[in-house]
């Protein structure tokens, strides 16, 4: 079987790492393509390199633009690229642009398509996102499901009979590096001295266009985290330094110290370093509640409603209507004390991912 595996963004190579090393230990051939959508290398070399994955067969380097711009162009390299290789399978990976331009290219030249992280579903039609995972799931004729819930989304659209359950795959790579992050064996953060970290801190990231690109709306969130009593390390997306560069907002101040985004040993190591995560990225969120760190997400939803049961996540969507008291006690709460359920399966969900493509193609 031959299955090629389109990626672009930061969170996809996390879930690549987990189906690359699933590959390695069978026959069949694993073609990587990179879309180029993430480019600098805090946001792809270092995970390629941390994550011990192959290098891409091909780089399409398309870079930044509008969303227009930004899928027309990944489409239009991959056409020629996929109609070359004629995969068995082209598996596209969550809800970028790179995955809704990955899944295009396939359905359109009639090679099978498979969706990794099929169902979820924010219910915010002004997420990019959104659209991107919804076109894609509709597109696709394989939707590898990682939750129940995201079952139940499948269902109620209609696309039940192309829906297999696998689990997450983000939990196959986190909690292997927190087991060896935990045995002293990967890289602990080596945060600069310059910014004064004390414990306990809290780690946060800030990336989503709904938060970054109204000057009003980032100003607050800036100030907000700046506000706090203990200090936060804001691992600062390109996107969020451009846009306050732009607007004139001053991201260190207060209590914000500013690092650059981590590789992933590092983002693991650092979670489990702090007291508490600020985030608005999905991904984020799942990670602090594998890690058993309370999460506050600067969101009015989440498409992981799991994290919220128990209260290891909370949705604020905007911290100036909580008043910066219960803002503090949000995210400062303690840990809850219940035992926590697991929803997002048991680690081994890559291999259940190449059962269902081999599955699907030969019966
Ligand atoms: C994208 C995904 C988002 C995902 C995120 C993970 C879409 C619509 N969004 O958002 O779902 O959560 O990746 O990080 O696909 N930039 C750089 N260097 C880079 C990449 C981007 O400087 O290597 C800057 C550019 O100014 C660019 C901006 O970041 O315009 C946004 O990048 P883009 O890939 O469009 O979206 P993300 O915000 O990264």
């Amino acid at each position: 079987m031959k299955v090629m595996s389109v990626v672009g963004a930061r969170p996809q190579f996390v879930k690549l790492a987990a189906l690359a090393e699933a590959f390695s230990h069978t026959q069949h051939q694993h073609v990587i393509v990179h879309t180029g959508q993430h480019y600098d290398a805090d946001l792809s070399d270092a995970f390629f390199q941390g994550l011990s994955i192959p290098d891409p067969d091909v780089h399409l380097g398309a870079g930044s633009g509008t969303h227009g711009v930004q899928t027309g162009t990944i489409l239009a390299a991959l056409d020629p690229v996929i109609g070359a290789a004629r995969p068995d399978w082209v598996v596209v990976y969550g809800d970028t642009n790179s995955t809704l331009a990955g899944a295009l290219s396939a359905v359109k030249q009639q090679f099978p398509v498979a969706h990794l992280e099929a169902g979820l579903r924010a219910f915010n039609r002004r997420m990019p996102e959104e659209h991107n995972r919804v076109l894609t799931d509709h597109a696709a004729d394989l939707l590898l499901a990682p939750t129940d819930g995201a079952i139940k989304h499948l269902t109620d659209e209609g696309l039940a009979h192309r829906a297999v359950l696998t689990g997450d795959v983000m939990v196959d790579v986190c909690l292997r590096l927190r087991d060896r992050v935990l045995r002293g064996e990967a890289v602990v953060p080596a945060f600069p001295a310059s910014l004064d970290l004390r414990k306990p801190y809290l780690f946060a990231t800030l990336h989503r266009a709904e938060n970054t690109d109204d000057s009003g709306r980032l100003a607050a969130l800036v100030n907000a985290l700046a506000g706090l009593p203990v200090p936060v390390v804001l691992a600062a997306h390109p996107r969020l330094l451009a846009r306050a560069a732009s607007f004139g907002i001053k991201l260190e101040h207060g209590s914000v110290r500013v690092s650059r985004p981590l590789p992933y040993a590092e983002l693991v190591a650092s979670v489990l370093e702090s007291c508490g995560v600020i985030t608005d990225s999905g991904g984020l969120q799942k990670e602090a509640f594998l890690l058993q760190r309370v999460c506050t997400t600067l969101r009015a939803e989440t498409e992981w409603p799991e994290t919220l049961r128990g209260g290891w996540n909370a949705l604020v969507p905007d911290p100036r209507e909580l008043g910066s008291r219960a803002w503090s006690d949000t995210v400062l709460r303690p840990a809850p004390k219940a035992s926590r359920h697991m929803p997002y399966g048991d680690g081994e969900a890559a291999t259940r991912v190449v059962r269902a493509l081999e599955h699907r193609l030969f019966r």
